[in-house]
């Protein structure tokens, strides 16, 4: 199962519920990878410490695919164990924005879904955390992946931007990936006591919009988790926030199982 988690809006969420949701698959037994593809690297941090420089990132993987060389690195080569059993990481790298244009110019899209392709039996489940932007590296993921996940931070502004992603997934769909499914819209820093965001939210599902049931919650742990760069399963597994996050991956996990079984019995 390779998952996105994608919103062009900045500060929604992305790589928090990224790792934090790895976290729980690699806990609870699931070979997992993060797949950092944000120049910014926030979720290469967070998930090897801050003062990590891994080498073999994704953006060497990039530029590999843009020079004929004799001995390739290998697909496992860009993998980086992290502190976390069962969780890896393959690193971002501030070299991105460089090779942007290249990549684009000689049209390899598609390598990310390649080089996952070659990685599909090292990992059952793969976190792709991206920027907040459309761009190359963006649509790589949205073309690699199974499904998207909408980080929402509940807002007037957000939901601007919502109907715009919403957009570029159908189109991605379309053209590219004819596999990729919405897997839900995730309401983050939710204020339950809030007028507003109870109303944001009651709106886009009148709207039908996919609105996971699990709402996460504004918490100072957040915080506290990235400055540690421990994610909150492991900082403080028997806080709310953490136990929303759990119950959200459940959920996600049960329903991509059910999903699956349907899908066999169906074309047996
Ligand atoms: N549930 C939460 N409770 C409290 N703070 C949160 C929560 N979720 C995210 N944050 C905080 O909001 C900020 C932005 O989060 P994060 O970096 O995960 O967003 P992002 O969408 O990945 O940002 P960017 O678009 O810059 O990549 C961070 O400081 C993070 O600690
Ligand atoms: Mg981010």
């Amino acid at each position: 199962m390779r998952r996105v988690i994608f919103n062009q809006k900045g500060g929604v969420g992305k790589s928090s519920i990224t790792c934090n949701l790895a976290a729980i698959s690699a806990k609870n037994g699931h070979k997992t990878l993060v797949v950092d593809l944000d120049p910014q690297g926030n979720s290469t941090h967070y998930l090897l410490g801050k003062e990590a420089k891994p080498s073999n990132t994704i953006a060497d993987y990039f530029s590999q695919t843009l020079s004929f060389n004799l001995t390739p690195k290998k697909p496992l080569e860009f993998v980086t164990a992290t502190p976390f059993n069962n969780l890896s990481v393959i690193s971002s790298d501030p070299e991105l924005d460089a090779i942007e244009s290249k990549l684009e110019s000689r049209h390899k899209v598609y390598k990310l879904r390649d080089l996952l392709n070659k990685l599909k039996g090292d990992f059952d489940h793969i976190f792709i955390d991206t920027a907040p932007a459309l761009n190359f590296y963006t649509m790589s993921a949205l073309i690699s992946a199974d499904s998207v996940l909408i980080p929402f931070d509940c807002d007037a502004f957000s939901r601007q931007s919502l109907y715009n992603i919403l957009h570029v997934i159908a189109e991605t769909r379309e053209d590219h990936n004819e596999n990729l499914e919405i897997e839900g819209i995730i309401a983050n820093q939710f204020q339950s006591r809030a007028k507003l965001p109870k109303r944001i939210i009651e709106e886009l599902k009148a709207e039908n919009h996919p609105v996971l049931p699990i709402y996460l919650n504004a918490s100072i742990k957040m915080k506290e988790s990235h400055e540690t760069c421990n994610p909150l399963i492991h900082l403080a597994p028997t806080h709310p926030l953490t136990e929303r996050f759990v119950a959200l991956y459940d959920y996600l996990y049960e329903s991509s199982q059910a999903a699956e079984t349907k899908s066999t019995s169906s074309s047996v």
